[in-house]
């Protein structure tokens, strides 16, 4: 039905016409013990969720609403690898059908033309220094037209149809996106983090930039250094010295 050219990524997929969130769905299922790979999809989503316990709109065939269940090998604090992981294979897939260059925002949004069209929502379960599943849920928008899309005070949505005038296949872009998920997944398994973090720079905030760092408490500004092999964000404040973030928000600053 969903005609995957993947090896293990999507070879069991629930499909639900409408649900709360496929992230619910892939919690149970996980814990009913699914297979590293198993794919949750909804056409619609009635309490889709974001990071921060934000709301994540999700209507009726509009986008791309999945969750992917993993059994990584790794130690329970490099999952936000896989995070930033998924943003470059997201960065890949919306490349091939836009002329804008997509832009990664740390840590997990999917910008064109400064709005973000895609999301990322990686949740874990671990054990002491065993990692039992991490559900990355992925969330693009594709063929909301503007007036469909909510817009936020902070960021502006976009979606693939706003950015090129054009009605997408969900259906392929889920096939592009799987195919490339599985192929980066395999190299990160075999060859580590590097490649995926110089992937990510290359695609995110350039190194020196100023940028606007935003918590719950405070917001300041600094330079971004990198991503940290731990998935932290590198910079350095007005004091000068090399700092993380761990969790929060960043901007571009303009001064
Ligand atoms: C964000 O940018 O805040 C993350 C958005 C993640 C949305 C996806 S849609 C599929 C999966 N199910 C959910 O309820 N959320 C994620």
């Amino acid at each position: 039905q969903w005609g995957l050219n993947t090896q293990w990524l999507g070879r069991t997929i629930i499909h639900k016409e409408t649900t709360a969130s496929t992230q619910i769905i892939a919690h149970q299922a996980a814990q009913d013990n699914a297979k590293h790979g198993t794919i949750i999809i909804a056409d619609e989503q009635t309490k889709g969720r974001g990071r921060m316990d934000r709301t994540w709109h999700s209507a009726q065939n509009k986008g791309i609403w999945l969750s992917i269940i993993l059994r990584p090998a790794i130690l329970p604090y490099l999952a936000p690898q896989l995070t930033l992981l998924t943003a470059t294979v997201l960065a890949e897939t919306i490349r091939s059908y836009t002329n804008t260059e997509p832009l990664i925002k740390w840590p997990n949004d999917i910008l064109l033309n400064n709005k973000k069209t895609a999301g990322i929502l990686t949740e874990m379960q671990a054990e002491q220094d065993q990692i039992q599943y991490v559900v990355i849920g992925i969330g693009v928008n594709v063929n909301q037209t503007y007036n469909e899309l909510p817009q936020d005070v902070n960021l502006n949505a976009t979606s693939l149809q706003i950015e090129t005038n054009k009605d997408w296949s969900i259906k392929n872009i889920i096939q592009d996106l799987l195919v490339t998920f599985e192929k980066s997944y395999e190299t990160y398994m075999k060859n580590g983090f590097s490649e995926v973090k110089q992937k990510w720079e290359n695609s995110g905030f350039k190194i020196g930039e100023n940028i606007l760092i935003k918590t719950s408490r405070d917001q300041w500004e600094a330079a971004f250094l990198g991503i940290a092999e731990d998935g932290a964000l590198i910079y350095k404040g007005i004091d000068k010295e090399e700092k993380r973030l761990y969790s929060g928000e960043i901007e571009w600053f303009q001064g």
